[in-house]
Order: C-alpha cells, then sequence, then structure tokens
C-alpha cells in the first residue's frame, strides 16, 4: 500500500528533473551491454562507487565481454578483481559468465524469470538487469531506494528506520513512473548516496522535501561500534579471508600451510593462526582455494 497522502506525480516530477539537471556521469550509464551492467552491478552491490570508478574500467579492459571473461582462468578473474574485496563475487561472474557461454550460447534471458534462474542471480541484480541493460519497466531496489522510499512515503521516525523489504519492492512496483524507469532507478539510487544518507541526511538540499513524509522529523542515527562483521578472534572475517587470498595472488604454485601460517602470524598474531583452518575452509567451500590435505591435514593451499 502507498499511503495516499504523497502526491506521487510530484514526486516523480521533482525526481526526474532533478536528475536530468544534476544526475552523476558513471560509465555504466548509458547504452551498454547485458555483461557490462552485469559487472557493474555485481561492483557496485558491496563497494563503493569511488573504488568502483577505477576498477570497472580497468576490469573491462581485461573481460571487455562475456566470452573473454568466460575464456579466462578463474584465478585470473580472481587477480583482476584485486582491491575490491568480497572476492566471492569474481567467482560468481565467473561462473555465471561460463553458464552464459556453455549452456546459452552467449545469450541472455531477457525476462525476470529467466534471469533469476542463471546461477548467482538474485532478484536485485536481475531487476537491474532488466532495468538498465534491457530498459524495462522494473524497479530496482537495493539499500539506498529502500532507504529513500520508506522515508520519502512513510513518516519515519528514527534516521535508522526502513519499511521491510518485500513490502518495498511491492511499493517499487507501485510508484514506478512508465517509461522511465531507467532514469528513475538510477535517480533513486544517486538520491541515496548523496542526500538522503543512512546517518544524517540533507534534507534541506533535498528535490523532494516538499513531498516527502519524514523531512526534517527524523532524529539522527547514531553511530554504529560495529556493523556485526563474524570476527575471529578481533578481526573480521571478510578481512582475514581477503588477506589470505592476497598472499595466495601472486604465488602460482601457491603456499604451503605452515608458509601461510607464518605469513599470517606475523601480520596479525599467533593467536591468529589457530583460526586459519577454518578460513581456509570457508574459501574452499566458496572455490576460492583448492586445498591439498595429507591424512586430513592441510598441506599446501592455492588459488583455484
Ligand atoms: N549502486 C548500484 N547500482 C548503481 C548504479 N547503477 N549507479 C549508482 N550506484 C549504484
Amino acid at each position: 500500500m502507498i499511503p495516499s497522502r504523497v502526491n506521487i506525480r510530484q514526486f516523480h516530477r521533482r525526481i526526474l528533473r532533478w536528475y536530468t539537471e544534476t544526475g552523476r556521469n558513471l560509465p555504466w550509464r548509458g547504452s551498454i551491454t547485458p555483461y557490462a551492467t552485469l559487472v557493474s552491478e555485481v561492483m557496485l552491490q558491496q563497494t563503493q562507487v569511488h573504488r568502483v570508478l577505477v576498477k570497472y574500467p580497468r576490469f573491462m579492459a581485461h573481460f571487455p565481454t562475456v566470452r573473454r571473461l568466460a575464456a579466462a582462468s578463474q584465478r585470473d578473474v580472481v587477480a583482476a578483481w584485486q582491491g575490491m574485496g568480497y572476492n566471492n563475487r569474481a567467482v560468481r561472474l565467473y561462473r555465471l559468465a561460463t553458464h552464459i557461454v556453455h549452456h546459452r550460447k552467449g545469450r541472455w534471458p531477457t525476462d525476470l524469470e529467466g534471469l533469476q534462474a542463471l546461477p548467482g542471480v538474485g532478484r536485485y541484480t536481475a531487476h537491474a538487469m532488466m532495468a538498465f541493460a534491457f530498459r524495462k519497466n522494473v524497479p530496482v531496489v537495493d539499500v539506498n531506494v529502500r532507504r529513500v522510499l520508506s522515508r520519502v512515503l512513510w513518516r519515519m521516525r528514527h534516521a535508522g528506520d526502513l519499511r521491510p523489504e518485500n513490502e518495498i519492492w511491492d511499493t517499487a512496483h507501485r510508484v514506478l513512473p512508465r517509461g522511465r524507469a531507467y532514469d528513475w532507478n538510477q535517480a533513486l539510487m544517486d538520491l541515496g548516496a548523496t542526500i538522503c544518507t543512512a546517518r544524517s541526511p540533507r534534507c534541506e538540499r533535498c528535490p523532494v522535501r516538499a513531498v516527502c513524509s519524514s523531512t526534517g522529523r527524523m532524529t539522527p542515527r547514531p553511530r554504529e561500534k560495529s556493523v556485526g562483521e563474524p570476527a575471529r578472534g578481533g578481526i573480521p572475517a571478510r578481512i582475514y579471508r581477503g588477506r589470505v587470498v592476497e598472499l595466495l595472488r601472486p604465488r602460482l604454485s601457491g603456499l604451503t600451510y605452515v608458509q601461510l601460517s607464518r605469513l599470517i602470524a606475523s601480520e596479525f598474531s599467533h593467536d591468529d593462526v589457530l583460526r586459519l583452518e577454518p578460513i581456509v575452509d570457508s574459501l574452499e567451500r566458496d572455490g576460492l582455494v583448492r586445498v591439498i590435505r595429507r591424512r586430513n591435514i592441510p598441506s599446501r593451499v592455492s588459488l583455484a
């Protein structure tokens, strides 16, 4: 349900005008291939725009087409991902590329069901491909869009409050301006990233201030101590995993488990070495590393 007090036509007009006047000129905007859309969206899911701005053109220069990506080795793809973090995403992208090339003759599905049936493609990515690559009338809801729609359409009391995700998807379908889905989705993302920010929204500069249900009414969101990342003895698991991949990346034949433990101990602590095995196991499960074991004990680790 859309709360009836909000003037949706005004909301459309103001957002679209603002986007036409101030929209960011990002390299993945405009006419790009489905593959290029996919790469940019996977990168943007967990990495900030300023970093993706540097990495995306380099990755595309390396692997300009889905066929070139599928023809590479997984190791090369993970290597090109360096500096982006969350290396699982490189593996996901690579597996998807090999699926498209080997099982679909290089052709992308062009409907939501087909896209969501692809390995590693969820609701967000399928909608982003539909809206941005195929220019279809579908909403795209990431955390920025969810925040903007929650605040504009409902009266939020605290800056950290959000409406439930399924409700926002449903609402996003209802408020989509037909024929302008591309600009609308990009505009909501920009607004969430630059003005309607998580902690301290800049309502005084907001183009939809006049129609927003929450303008100037929210209490600011306190700074969290930590977002509750799973930690391993003080080091967040993500950093620990990332460091193991970094150590393996330049070493083609990998490292013995003992060498890897020593390198980890010199950077972190001896206690952290005790936590190396579950980390290596989880990287192996995700297909990022290959582990050779002797009598069930890891003896050599390399990038997969
Ligand atoms: N975040 C996710 N997708 C994005 C896009 N296309 N533009 C800007 N930020 C984004």
